[in-house]
C-alpha cells in the first residue's frame, strides 16, 4: 500500500472532507473499533450521524456547562481546597466521563466503585482503540483492550441494554410515552436498529467508544490549556485576575491551545477510489494518506509567521476555526465540539451561549487559586507518539495570597 503524508492546510482540509477517503485511523484498532461511527462510511456513516447528531443539542450542553460541569468539579475539589492537591487529568477525566457515559447510555448510579471500574476499562479501550500510535508492545495492549471490551459488556452494556428494551416495549405496549425514553446513544440506536442494521458487536463497541473518546481527548485539551494558562501567568502574573473574570478570554485561550495540541497529532484515511484534491494532488485507490494535523494547524499561511507561538489574541483569518483542524472538518468532524469549546462567537438572538467544557473547567480551578504543584511536576506519556499526559497535579493556594 503506498502512503502519501498531507501537511499543507488546504490538502489537510480538503482530505478530511473528501468522500473518496475513509477513516483510516483504526486499521490496528479494528477488534474495538469496527462499526463505531468515527470508522463508518458512506451511507452507513451518514444514517448513524443524522440520529446521533439529534441528541448533541445546545440546550442540553448548555445544562452540563452550566450546572453539572461546576457541580462534579466542585465536588471534587472541595476536600482539597485548602493546601490540598488535585490531579488536573483525573479531575477532568472523571468529570467528562459521567457526563460520556450519560450521553451513551450506560447507567452508572453513585457507587464510587462502579465509577472506578468504568474509569479503569477506558482507560484500557482508549490505549488499544488508538494502537497505531503507540510506541511498544502493541500486542499486549489489544489483549488488555479486548479483555476491558468483555468486562465491559458485562458489567455495564448488558444491563443497560436490559433495561432499554424494557422501556421500549413498554413504549410498543403504549404503557409508556416515547417522550419518557433515555435520550441517550443506546435507546437512539436500539429504537431504530431495525433501520440501521447495526450488528450486537457494532452496537457494543459504539456503546463503549463515547465515555472514552469524550472524557480522555477533553481532559487532555483542559490540561494542555492549564498549561498554556500556568505558563502565560509566570510571564504575566497580572493577568491571572483577568482570566479568572473572563470566560470568554479563557475561551479564546483554550482554541489556541487546541490548535497546537490537536489529540491525535496525525490523522489517517484511506482512498476507496482514485481521488485529486483541490490542490491537483492525486491519490490513487488503496493509497493511506496521513493527515500531518500538527503541521496544518501551523501552516504559516493561515496563521501567520508566529504559528508555532501560543498567541490566544491572533487574527483569524475569515471562514477558519480557531482551533484549526482539532475537531476535524467535514462528515466526520468532531459531535462533542461545542460541548468542549463552545460557540465561536455568542449568538446575539438566542438565549443559548456556550463557552465549553474546558473554559468552565479552567474558570473554577483558577478562582480557587490552583498552581502548579511545585513538589510533583506534571508528567507525559512517553510510550505514546501523542504525548498524552499522566499527570497533572496542582495545589490550591488562597487566591487572596496568589
Ligand atoms: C477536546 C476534546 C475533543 C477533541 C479534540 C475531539 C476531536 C475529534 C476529532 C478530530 C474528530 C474527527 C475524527 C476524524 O475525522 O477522523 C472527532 C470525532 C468525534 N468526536 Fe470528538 N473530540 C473531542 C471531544 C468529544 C466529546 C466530548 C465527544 C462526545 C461526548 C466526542 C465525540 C466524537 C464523535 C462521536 C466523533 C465521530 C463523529 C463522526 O464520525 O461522525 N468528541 N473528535
Amino acid at each position: 500500500m503506498s502512503i502519501i503524508t498531507l501537511s499543507s492546510w488546504v490538502d489537510a482540509k480538503a482530505a478530511l472532507r473528501n468522500r473518496d477517503l475513509r477513516q483510516g485511523l483504526y486499521d490496528e484498532g479494528v477488534a474495538l473499533m469496527h462499526g463505531v461511527i468515527v470508522n463508518l462510511h458512506g451511507a452507513e456513516h451518514n444514517a448513524r450521524r443524522r440520529l446521533e447528531n439529534r441528541l448533541f443539542r445546545r440546550d442540553t450542553f448548555a445544562f452540563w456547562e452550566k450546572d453539572l460541569i461546576p457541580h462534579n468539579i466542585y465536588e471534587s475539589i472541595q476536600p482539597h481546597i485548602v493546601g490540598g492537591q488535585v490531579d488536573l487529568l483525573q479531575l477532568a477525566r472523571l468529570t467528562m466521563m459521567r457526563i460520556s457515559a450519560g450521553i451513551a447510555g450506560i447507567d452508572l448510579g453513585t457507587d464510587p466503585d462502579r465509577f472506578s471500574l468504568l474509569a479503569d476499562i477506558m482507560a484500557s479501550l482508549a490505549r488499544a482503540s488508538s494502537v497505531n500510535h503507540f510506541i511498544g508492545d502493541k500486542q499486549s495492549v489489544i489483549e488488555q483492550g479486548n479483555a476491558a471490551l468483555e468486562l465491559f459488556a458485562k458489567e455495564f452494556f448488558e444491563p443497560a441494554r436490559k433495561n432499554r428494551l424494557a422501556l421500549i416495549e413498554q413504549v410498543s405496549q403504549q404503557t409508556k410515552s416515547a417522550d419518557d425514553l433515555p435520550k441517550d446513544v443506546l435507546t437512539t440506536l436500539l429504537v431504530n436498529h431495525d433501520n440501521l442494521e447495526i450488528s450486537d458487536e457494532s452496537l457494543l463497541h459504539e456503546i463503549a467508544y463515547f465515555p472514552w473518546v469524550g472524557s480522555h481527548s477533553t481532559s487532555g485539551a483542559f490540561v494542555n490549556l492549564m498549561d498554556h494558562i500556568f505558563e502565560w501567568i509566570r510571564h504575566n502574573p497580572n493577568d491571572r485576575e483577568k482570566l479568572v473574570n473572563d470566560i470568554s478570554l479563557l475561551q479564546r485561550f483554550g482554541f489556541e491551545s487546541l490548535r497546537l495540541n490537536p489529540a491525535s497529532p496525525e490523522s489517517s484515511r484511506v482512498a476507496v477510489a482514485d481521488t485529486t484534491l483541490e490542490s491537483g494532488v492525486l491519490i490513487s485507490q488503496d493509497t493511506r494518506v496521513t493527515i500531518d494535523m500538527r503541521a496544518a494547524n501551523r501552516d504559516v499561511k493561515v496563521f501567520g509567521s508566529d504559528s508555532d507561538q501560543f498567541n490566544p489574541f491572533r487574527e483569524i483569518p475569515e471562514g477558519i476555526a480557531a482551533w484549526g483542524l482539532s475537531f476535524g472538518s467535514g462528515f466526520h468532524a468532531c459531535i462533542g465540539q461545542e460541548l468542549v469549546s463552545g460557540l465561536e462567537s455568542q449568538p446575539a438572538d438566542s438565549e443559548i451561549s456556550l463557552t465549553g467544557a474546558i473554559a468552565t473547567m479552567a474558570q473554577i480551578v483558577l478562582s480557587h487559586g490552583a498552581i502548579v504543584d511545585p513538589q510533583n511536576p506534571p508528567r507525559r506519556d512517553e510510550q505514546s507518539a501523542r504525548k498524552n499526559w499522566l499527570s497533572y497535579p496542582v495545589i490550591f493556594r488562597s487566591p487572596t495570597t496568589l
